[in-house]
């Protein structure tokens, strides 16, 4: 089977749990620290080999194309003021060898219906699929990459899974399988935001996929499903009817930054990890933990 070099990104999502920072700005350029949530993405699919990333894009998501365009007035103004170190960050947002496509996905039919958008580019190729407002912490290895050298050993469909409290299994497509070692299941049934009565399991895809191209043909004939959207949850769930599909839970801490919640986490795990402000954010944190404890021994005298 063929390399994974290619991936799709669906961003026409409108990102309502996070208006009004969502009104005229897409989520996936939402910033964790200094970068955008689309450039994490981008940068673990670069990372992992590919070298042609796909975005799925709508309306208001024009900010996302320029932010992975050469920006020619902002590079000549670094670089009249000599500001080499910025103008290196804006010069290797990608490396020259990765190209970008982007198609307009017309109408917001559900994220199967979005990444059958990318057919015509994808073509007959296995590929990945990223969701950028998964945002996926690592210590040793990104986890696309470590979902491609799984795909390069069984050449097959791999989903990226994590176990979640079982209250919170509607959010998600959970699966349902045969567990083949700790982290890896054989994939025989999905379902899409299942109830927790009705859930199979409580192992939930969590924004990464790489996926087989029958898999266009399939959405092709999806009907919609669950929030009438065409779901790729229903796709992969009549994929499995004819070719291995595999679960991994990957290692890395993954973050839901499409909710304010998942969002602030990872700010704050982001910071604690960055180069520049690291140091000094955690010493704000231990300040503010200690003022914070010092006002509940403060109430509890009190009371
Ligand atoms: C989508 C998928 C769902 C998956 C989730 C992961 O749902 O439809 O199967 O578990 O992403 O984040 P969404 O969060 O877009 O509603």
């Amino acid at each position: 089977m063929k390399a994974i070099k290619k991936a799709v990104f669906p961003v026409a999502g409108m990102g309502t749990r996070f208006l009004p920072a969502t009104k005229a700005n897409p989520k996936e350029m939402l910033p964790v620290v200094d970068k955008p949530l689309i450039q994490y993405a981008a940068e673990e699919a670069v990372a992992a080999g590919i070298d042609t990333l796909i975005f799925v894009t709508g309306r208001n998501k024009r900010s996302i194309e320029d932010h992975f365009d050469t920006a020619y007035e902002l590079e000549r103004e670094l670089e009249a003021k000599s500001k080499d170190k910025m103008l290196a960050v804006l010069r290797n947002i990608l490396p020259s060898h990765v190209k970008c496509v982007f198609i307009r996905q017309s109408q917001a039919l559900g994220l199967g219906h979005a990444v059958l958008c990318a057919r015509p580019v994808v073509n007959d190729e296995p590929f990945a699929v990223i969701l950028a407002d998964d945002l996926i912490n690592f210590s040793d290895k990104p986890c696309l990459s470590q979902m491609v050298d799984l795909f390069n050993f069984q050449h097959c469909s791999i989903l990226g899974t994590q176990k979640v409290p079982m209250e919170d299994v509607s959010s998600y497509g959970v699966v349902d399988g045969i567990q083949v070692k700790p982290d890896l299941m054989e994939v025989s049934g999905i379902v899409e935001k299942p109830s927790a009565d009705k859930a199979p399991s409580n192992v939930a895809v969590v924004g990464r996929y790489i996926l087989t191209p029958r898999i266009f043909e399939l959405l092709e004939n999806t009907q919609r499903g669950a929030g009438n959207e065409i779901q790729l949850t229903d796709a992969i769930a009549e994929l499995l009817k004819e070719q291995r599909v595999l679960s991994y839970n990957f290692k890395g801490r993954r973050f839901d930054c499409g909710s304010k919640l998942g969002y602030l986490k990872a700010q704050v795990e982001f910071a604690l990890e960055h180069e520049e402000v690291g140091e000094e954010f955690r010493e704000f944190l231990d300040s503010l933990a200690a003022r914070e404890s010092d006002k509940i021994v403060q109430m509890n005298k009190s009371s």
